[in-house]
């Protein structure tokens, strides 16, 4: 049985949809089962699983609002690292394995080369230190750990880039998108995926992993991808110019490391895993938005 935390959330949902195309048994909570409250979560773990029956955690909730995190460090720090503790601690006993989702926020940006798992951490914001510290805790605490280091997450679910960027495309004759952070997107059904190649393979090759789509480029290639494909596929029904602009004509509260690619050869090679290219899952994203339900 599994135990998808944060299940509402935007990689959770895919998470939950490539589970019920498996069969693969799983129990939900969001936030009516608070992962900051200990109480709440020891409660939630008695009531819904007998002992032995819980084998895996994945745990998706997080304080994801990066430049919310700069004013609201104490909430932060409570959901991104000490819950972990208290899941780490309430679940010990069962023999479950946690997977746990972290960030290339936990890197300075100071690299030209893909961070591999050991490269030195430096984060540069609330979210990116709250997120490490969650590290820790489970490195600490849960031997049988997956941490999946991951950036640029984007799916049908919540907003995210790729819709902002359909919605404004739509309302805006031009806009300037930021071309001095490089990175490579994360599609989340590819994500979903590659969690459930961990579960299936289940070779207890535990510890932390990269994963991001291949390429890299910076949100503004993203954007002007998405509008190519955007307009072919009739998602997009006006004309707007996209224009390339540095991070210091755009502040934002939150420093983002201006280069944050992932070297993804230790997931490849673990699990085995063909990691698809950014384009491609931008492709198969749009063919799968509906301009009602999504933008
Ligand atoms: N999004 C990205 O670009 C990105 C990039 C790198 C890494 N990540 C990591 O990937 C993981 C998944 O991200 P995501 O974007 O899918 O997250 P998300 O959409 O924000 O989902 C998180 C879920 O957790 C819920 N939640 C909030 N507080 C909670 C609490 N106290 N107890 C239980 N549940 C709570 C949220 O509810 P509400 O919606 O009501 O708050 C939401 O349903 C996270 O670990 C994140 O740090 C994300």
């Amino acid at each position: 049985m599994v135990w998808l935390i944060g299940s509402k959330g935007m990689l959770a949902s895919e998470i939950a949809a490539q589970l019920n195309q498996h069969n693969i048994q799983w129990i939900g909570s969001d936030r009516e089962v608070d992962i900051t409250d200990k109480a709440a979560v020891e409660a939630f773990i008695q009531q819904n699983f007998s002992s032995g029956s819980l084998q895996w955690i994945i745990n998706c909730a997080a304080y994801t609002a990066v430049d919310k995190a700069e004013d609201d460090h104490a909430m932060a720090q409570k959901l991104n690292a000490d819950a972990l503790i208290n899941i780490c601690t309430a679940t010990k006993h069962y023999g479950a394995t946690l997977i746990h989702f972290s960030t290339d926020y936990v890197f300075d940006g100071s690299s030209s080369i893909p961070y591999i798992e050991t490269d030195s951490t430096n984060p540069q914001s609330v979210y990116g230190r709250t997120k490490l510290q969650g590290e820790q805790n489970i490195i600490e605490l849960l031997p049988e750990h997956y941490i999946i280091r991951t950036a640029w997450l984007y799916g049908k679910s919540g907003n995210n880039f790729v819709s902002t960027m359909l919605r404004l495309m739509n309302e805006k004759d031009n806009l300037k998108v930021v071309n001095d952070q490089r990175g490579s997107p994360t599609y989340a059904i590819d994500l979903a995926k590659a969690v459930l190649q961990i579960i299936q393979l289940d070779n207890h090759r535990y510890g932390i992993y990269h994963y991001s789509n291949e390429g890299n480029i910076t949100w503004y290639d993203f954007a002007c991808e998405i509008y190519r494909q955007g307009k072919r596929m009739g998602l997009i029904k006006k004309d707007c110019s996209i224009e390339p602009c540095t991070s210091s004509e755009f502040p934002q509260k939150a420093h983002r490391p201006s280069f944050s690619l992932l070297n993804k050869q230790k997931m490849k090679e673990t699990f085995p895993l063909s990691i698809p290219q950014w384009d491609e899952s931008l492709t198969s994203y749009l063919k799968g938005v509906t301009q009602n339900a999504q933008f």
